[in-house]
């Protein structure tokens, strides 16, 4: 089992004071030395935390996964096939959220996601697209092209008794569904040290992306214990 650790947080805290410090190069090194296995960035359009130099340094100094979150608009799939991650997050992105709010729309944006998968296969690296926990949204994603998917986990991670037992149902039939049509499963979202075990054990799913829990508990214990830490619940090697 992946875990990707998402390293925005820390380039947050950066532009809070349009500072050198912290430094997402440096928590993306100490992550690595704690398990994980890939880092994650996503480049917003307003550039509020992660920053284009920020990306190409990851991409010089990270030997593991490094997934480039971004929106698919021309800007980003230019910049993509420029820097060349090991893989590129789609995700939809509006400028007055406080973090990512759901998966796609895949029905809505179908035509201009076939585009963008194709652009940014053409160069050689491979597209995940960021779904909401819908068999029709799975379906879609395998038609246009995209190998892999990440199932959002946002409302499991939110909802409380009841409904979050009907939440990580939905999750649990999109993986196995996206598995049994030959894609490759991925999850994330408002995942924690307390709600990431029940995800984790899913049959089928190939990795994790999780920025926020991580990053908070760095601030505490650093950041190699907090990414051994959840590493140590996600139970699988
Ligand atoms: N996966 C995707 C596609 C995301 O957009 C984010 C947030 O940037 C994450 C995973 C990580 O979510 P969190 O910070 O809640 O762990």
């Amino acid at each position: 089992m992946i875990l990707g650790v998402n390293v925005d947080h820390v380039a947050t805290v950066r532009q809070a004071r349009l500072s050198f410090e912290p430094d997402p190069l440096t928590a993306a090194a100490l992550a690595i030395l704690g398990g994980a296995d890939g880092i994650t960035v996503h480049l917003r359009e307003d550039r509020r935390h992660i920053q284009d130099r920020d990306l190409r340094l990851l991409r010089e100094q990270v030997h593991v996964e490094l997934n480039l979150e971004m929106a698919a608009t021309e800007e980003m799939i230019g910049i993509a096939i420029e820097t060349g991650p090991d893989l590129v997050t789609i995700v939809p992105e509006k400028r007055a959220e406080l973090t990512t709010e759901g998966g796609l729309n895949m029905i809505e944006q179908k035509e201009h996601l076939r585009e963008a998968v194709k652009k940014i296969q053409a160069a050689g690296i491979p597209v995940s697209l960021f779904i909401n926990p819908h068999v029709m949204d799975v379906d879609i994603a395998q038609e246009i092209g995209a190998e892999m998917v990440e199932i959002h986990t946002g409302l499991y991670a939110n909802a409380k008794g009841k409904h979050q037992e009907l939440e990580f149902e939905r999750v649990e039939e999109a993986v196995r569904f996206a598995r049994r049509n030959g894609l490759l499963v991925n999850a994330g979202h408002g995942l924690n040290y307390f709600n990431v075990r029940r995800i984790a054990a899913i049959e089928g799913l190939r990795g994790l992306y999780i920025g926020h829990s991580i990053v908070s508990r760095a601030i505490l214990v650093g950041m190699e214990r907090a990414v051994r830490e959840m590493k140590a619940l996600l139970g699988r090697p």
